[in-house]
This record gives C-alpha cells, structure tokens and sequence, in this order.
C-alpha cells in the first residue's frame, strides 16, 4: 500500500509549475488531491480544481470548505502559491512589497488559517511550504522575493511549533531555480535568454536547473507519514547551491 493512500492533499498554486508537479505525484501515490489556483481551468482528473486567489480571504475560506468537502476531509496542505519580485531595495515602491508580501507570505497564512479546523481532526497531518533558496542565501537583485521567502522560513519554524501538540508537522522545501513556467517566463524577458539560462545553470552545483518533480518529491518525503518525526525542518533541493563549495572543474 503507498504511503498516501487514503490522505486527502489541498496544493495552492497547483495549477503549474512545482505545485502542479506536487499535485500529480501525491495522486500517483494514492491521496485524493484538489488544487486551489487563481486559473485551475488545466486541471484535469483525478485532481480536483477550486478558483481563489490566496489574496482574498473569502474566496480562500470558500475554496478550502469546498476542497475538503470535495475530498471528504484534509491532512496534507501544500502551501506553494508564489510570485516573484525583481530588484534591490530601490527597485520597488511600497505598493509592490505589500502586493508580493500579500501573494507569498500572507497567502499561506489565509489557506493555512482556513486549513487548520480540517487538519485537526486528520490523524496524519502535514503542512509543507514552499519556500526557497533565496531564504537562506544572498542573492542579487532579489531584496523583495528574498525578505518573503525568509518570511516564510521564520513562519514554518513558528507554525512548527503551535501545531506540533496538535499532531500537525509543518515544515518547508527551499527549491533553487526551478525549470517551470515561471522561469521560462523570467527567461523570455532577459535580453539573452541564453545566457541568461546559462547564468542562472552555472550558479548550482549541479550545472543545470532543478525539475519540478524533483521539488514535488522532496514536499511529497516531508508530506508523508513515513517521515512522522520531522517537523520544523528545511529541505533544501537547490542542485547543492546552498551547502557546497566546489572548486573550478580542471581543464
Ligand atoms: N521556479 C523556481 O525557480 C522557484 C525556486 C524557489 C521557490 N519557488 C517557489 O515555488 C512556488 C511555485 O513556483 P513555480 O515556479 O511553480 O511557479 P508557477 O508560476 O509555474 O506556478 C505558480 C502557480 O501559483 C498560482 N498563483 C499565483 N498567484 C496566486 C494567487 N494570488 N492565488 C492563487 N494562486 C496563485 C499561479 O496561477 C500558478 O499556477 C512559489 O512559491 C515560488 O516562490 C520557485
């Protein structure tokens, strides 16, 4: 029997991109999943698909009672809905920081809040969010991206620790750059796209981008009953970026 037989698994963001790629592999392994999206009009059975905008607390509250009515319950919320943000701290006027602060940040807040009442009564609850690379490493012209992604950080740590007595784990991926709709639109803005995408390769370990299913695999270990003893954890899945510290190959 797969690990996630029988669980019921809301993905934000699960209309493309990582949280898609989540989305498929958790109904792969046996849960019921439903997607809350801005546009989930591509989302296909098995999955079932909700419009919200994580901005929104109604239509948050709305989408989430009707998921988990729709699944029959929750235990696994994915709180991947994102966006990014260019520039240093002069680059963006105090409407852009509320307004990525607003998707990245307090969106995860909203789904959670309105999450919470069902994951209570699951006996193997798990909240994974999607966090990022740019939480824990500098990077240039990311001021804004950055300071949400370090939120969400602090704000896994914290759930972590309110939900722990309830039986609820909370914990969070941090994706170097990822090969998903969202890149290959920052890419088709670049002046060179190919260099671009050879810049951004060069900067893992790896030499090349992250997959989204290798994201969705990571959230999919942290999701699982099988990893009951882990909360309040990151998992980096960044090609290495993070933690190594490689010498020029020879040549
Ligand atoms: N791609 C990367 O390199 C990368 C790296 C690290 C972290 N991340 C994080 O991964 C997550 C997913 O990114 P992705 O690359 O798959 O992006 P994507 O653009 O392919 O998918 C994001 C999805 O979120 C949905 N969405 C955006 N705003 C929303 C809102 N207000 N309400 C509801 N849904 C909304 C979009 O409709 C889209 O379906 C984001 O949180 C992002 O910060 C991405």
């Amino acid at each position: 029997m797969s690990d996630f037989e029988g669980l019921k698994a809301l993905v934000t963001g699960g209309a493309s991109g990582i949280g898609r790629a989540t989305a498929e592999l958790l109904a792969e392994r046996g849960a019921r999943v439903a997607v809350l999206d801005l546009d989930p009009s591509s989302v296909d059975k098995p999955l079932l698909g909700y419009r919200a905008d994580v901005t929104d607390d109604a239509s948050v509250r709305e989408a989430v009672a009707a998921a988990a009515a729709g699944l029959g319950g929750l235990d696994v919320l994915v709180n991947n809905a994102g966006i990014g943000a260019q520039g240093t701290v002069e680059d963006n006027d105090d409407a852009e920081w509320h307004r990525v602060f607003d998707v990245n940040v307090l969106g995860m807040v909203r789904t959670a809040r309105a999450c919470l009442p069902y994951l209570r009564r699951s006996a193997q609850a798990a909240i994974v969010n999607t966090c990022s690379i740019a939480a824990t490493a500098g990077l240039p012209q990311r001021a804004l991206y950055s300071a949400t992604k370090g939120a969400v950080y602090s704000l896994t740590l914290a759930m972590a620790a309110d939900h722990l007595r309830e039986g609820i784990r909370v914990n969070c991926v941090n994706p170097g750059t990822a090969d998903t709709p969202w890149i290959g639109r920052l890419l088709s803005a670049a002046p060179d796209p190919a260099a671009e995408r050879a810049a951004l390769e060069a900067r893992q370990p790896t030499g090349r981008l992250v997959t989204a299913e290798e994201v969705a695999g990571a959230i999919a270990y942290l999701a699982s009953p099988l990893s009951g003893a882990t909360t309040g954890t990151s998992l980096a899945v960044d090609g290495g970026m993070q933690g190594l510290r490689l010498r020029p190959e020879a040549r």
